[in-house]
């Protein structure tokens, strides 16, 4: 894929959705003044355009954009051009039902609201074909084209008879014809639900039908996955038919779980997602950013590294909905520059000029109703593209990680279908952002990774509940750890293979070895159990104490490995909780029960330590502030950001730096408010 388009950027992108077509052209003037005001040098066009493009079939009408072109292009910004799938005409939906979209209970949608359409439905195809080969062949080469922004936020299910009919071949393509190998992989004996012939399959999940066939459900999770990504490269085929040479992306968002990023990216000449944070403790909330900075890194991740773009945020309140909380001084330019020290290009907005009518009327905007650019947004907005102007070299740089953490799609999917050890959330994303929060706190650079990523490159591999595990993941562990890597696991791990059937030899036998322990049994403990595990003084790791079981304790026993900690005040007595094994040049650690921050923190900042992990500052950072790192060519950018609500005073560096918000070196410490943001370029 060397030959891929890329995105070069020679500064960071300031831009938004703009949506001109809702406005008299004498409007878009003033538009284009108050975007050079805030430093705006990227507009997104387009999203959601299709009835102002297509009015009736066949029949196209783009004077209009062609204007908005002109007049962009005349201004020297640069343009993202969407394709209009997400919402397709009522004209279409009339003359083709079938492109709606069918819900669970089998009833075909009516037409409205928006990603209402069917994946599969060959109409729809075509339409979106059409309109985007007509987008292509009018603005492929325009000067002004930096890249095409593919529909909107995919996401979704469809259960109409014709994604019913493509499952079928889907499952009959993956079992290569053999429905005896599907039943046998769905363990179909039990309940009496095997298939004898493909024509009985169902799309699982409909309330009144099969929702307890966990193996097919985690099928239906996939095949609408494979349907997304087909559609989506449909849609780029028709872009690339008259310039094969502009790069594509589309908006992702994050740990959604409705689609499995991991397949769509290879696609993706740059990655880039829609981040509204939420903050539940304001004014700051540590834990919030820590949540956004994971998903900023999983971003980072999925395009192996390299530059990605914030393609959406709020410029005003921190998200419009379920609560319009106000940004208050201080957090936009954090929330934005988080984003760039995670190794974003850009920060582009949901939207430029609020809508008088419509869903979205109160969303936050550059512009809101009625203001102008005496609003304090406008200064925020503002100030933000000032700091973007003044960080231009940092364009192109990238971030390379020690650890990574494994988050997994298809594990999820199966965590969240299973029925035990406890009924609903089993807190799969919380542990992995519980094991975040220490390096992040730390400055220690961290990939987000899925279980068929490789993990040669990285010296510690944190991999929690990994329930589901692959064919070869097991003997690829053992070959990390082998070669150096430390991997570490927990509690719920290795249960299920790749259909969701357990392991025949039991929970964890598949990485029995690497361990060297055995795992019984799980516990799931009712809030008023209460074990504990302790860890001896002068223990392993330079932790001791008792820290309290949370609801997951498993009982193992040890084979050939070293004991860390122990439960404790509980029915178990001293059995064996932690335990690290030495294998080749690597080690294994295993910690068998649910723990606290009160553990996590001492206990990965202790591993970090002994392992060596790059911190990116040198001297001590204060709780609550991070710094985080970007590699250019020339320099190296450290930005340190402070999400505490006190004041928080840093060393200054080792090596000479300056700081190039304020553009002065950095003689003595440095001082950071609430929310500051200092970037420094180490000299
Ligand atoms: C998503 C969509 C936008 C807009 C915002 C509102 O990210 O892509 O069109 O609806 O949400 O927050
Ligand atoms: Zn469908």
């Amino acid at each position: 894929m060397s030959d891929r388009p890329a995105l070069r950027l020679s500064r960071l992108l300031h831009g938004a959705d703009y949506y001109p077509e809702q406005w008299p052209a004498d409007v878009w003037a003033e538009d284009l003044r108050l975007m050079d005001e805030v430093r705006m040098n990227s507009t997104t066009l387009g999203v959601f355009a299709w009835t102002e493009l297509e009015r009736e079939e066949g029949k196209y009408r783009f004077d209009w954009l062609d204007d908005v072109f002109e007049l962009i292009n005349s201004n020297g910004k640069r343009i993202i051009l969407a394709t209009p799938s997400a919402a397709p005409p009522a004209w279409m939906s009339r003359a083709y039902p079938e492109i709606l979209r069918t819900g669970p209970d089998r009833v075909r949608r009516l037409h409205g609201n928006r990603v209402n359409f069917c994946w599969t439905s060959p109409v729809y195809r075509e339409k979106v074909r059409s309109i985007n080969e007509q987008l292509a062949k009018r603005y492929g080469h325009h000067p002004a084209l930096m890249l095409w922004h593919v529909s909107n936020e995919y996401g979704g299910e469809c259960f109409c008879e014709l994604c019913a009919q493509a499952f079928r071949e889907w499952l009959k393509a993956r079992f290569e014809g053999n429905l005896e190998a599907m039943n046998q992989a769905h363990w179909t004996r039990f309940w009496s639900h095997r298939y004898t012939d493909w024509s009985q399959i169902d799309i699982p999940g409909n309330p009144y039908g099969e929702t307890a066939n966990q193996g097919l459900s985690l099928e239906f999770k996939r095949f609408t996955t494979d349907q997304i990504v087909a559609f989506y490269r449909a849609e780029v085929g028709a872009l690339r038919k008259h310039n094969a040479s502009v790069p594509v992306t589309t908006n992702l968002m994050g740990f959604y779980g409705g689609l499995d990023p991991w397949k769509l990216a290879p696609y993706l000449d740059v990655v880039g997602w829609d981040s509204y944070p939420q903050f539940r403790d304001q004014p700051i909330d540590v834990r919030g950013w820590a949540k956004a900075a994971l998903t900023h890194d999983l971003t980072r991740s999925l395009g192996g590294g390299k530059p990605w773009l914030l393609m959406e945020c709020s410029p005003s309140s921190s998200n419009w909905y379920p609560v319009m909380n106000l940004k208050p001084p201080g957090m936009h330019l954090f929330e934005t520059l988080q984003a760039v020290a995670h190794g974003s290009d850009s920060v582009l907005y949901f939207q430029w000029r609020q809508s008088r009518g419509g869903q979205e009327k109160f969303h936050g905007a550059v512009v809101a109703t009625g203001q102008d650019n005496t609003s304090r947004v406008f200064s925020d907005v503002s100030q933000t593209g000032s700091a973007l102007d003044s960080l231009s070299a940092v364009a192109g740089s990238t971030t390379t990680s020690d650890v990574a953490i494994l988050y997994d799609w298809d594990n999820a999917w199966a965590i969240d279908g299973a029925c035990g050890p406890v009924q609903g959330n089993k807190r799969y994303f919380e542990t992995i952002l519980d094991q975040y929060v220490p390096f992040w706190e730390a400055g220690i650079s961290v990939d987000v990774i899925s279980q068929e990523c490789e993990f040669g490159q990285y010296r510690l591999v944190l991999a929690p509940m990994l329930y589901l595990l692959r064919d070869g993941t097991a003997e690829r562990m053992r070959q990390f750890v082998e070669g150096g890597g430390v991997l570490l696991t927990t509690y719920m791990t290795a249960w299920a293979d790749e259909h969701d059937l357990t392991f025949a030899g039991g929970i964890f036998s598949p990485l029995a070895e690497l361990f060297g322990i055995r795992v019984e049994e799980l516990d799931a403990l009712y809030p008023e159990q209460k074990p504990c595990v302790v860890l001896p003084r002068g223990s392993h790791f330079g932790v001791e104490g008792a820290f309290e079981v949370l609801g997951f304790a498993e009982r193992i026993h040890v084979l050939d490995a070293e004991v860390v900690g122990s439960y404790g005040k509980f029915w178990y007595g001293e059995e064996p909780a932690i335990t690290r094994r030495f294998v080749g040049k690597g080690e294994a650690i295993y910690v068998g029960a649910r723990l606290g921050h009160d553990f996590n923190e001492p206990f990965l900042n202790s591993l970090a330590a002994s392992l060596n992990l790059r911190r990116n500052y040198d001297a001590p950072t204060p709780a609550g502030v991070t710094v985080q790192r970007r590699v250019g060519r020339e320099s190296e950018f450290l930005f340190l950001m402070n999400a505490a609500d006190k004041q928080a005073h840093l060393a200054p560096p080792e090596r000479p730096a300056v700081e190039i918000l304020s553009g002065k070196p950095v003689s003595h410490g440095i001082t950071l408010p609430p929310y500051g943001v200092a970037v420094l370029r180490l000299e």
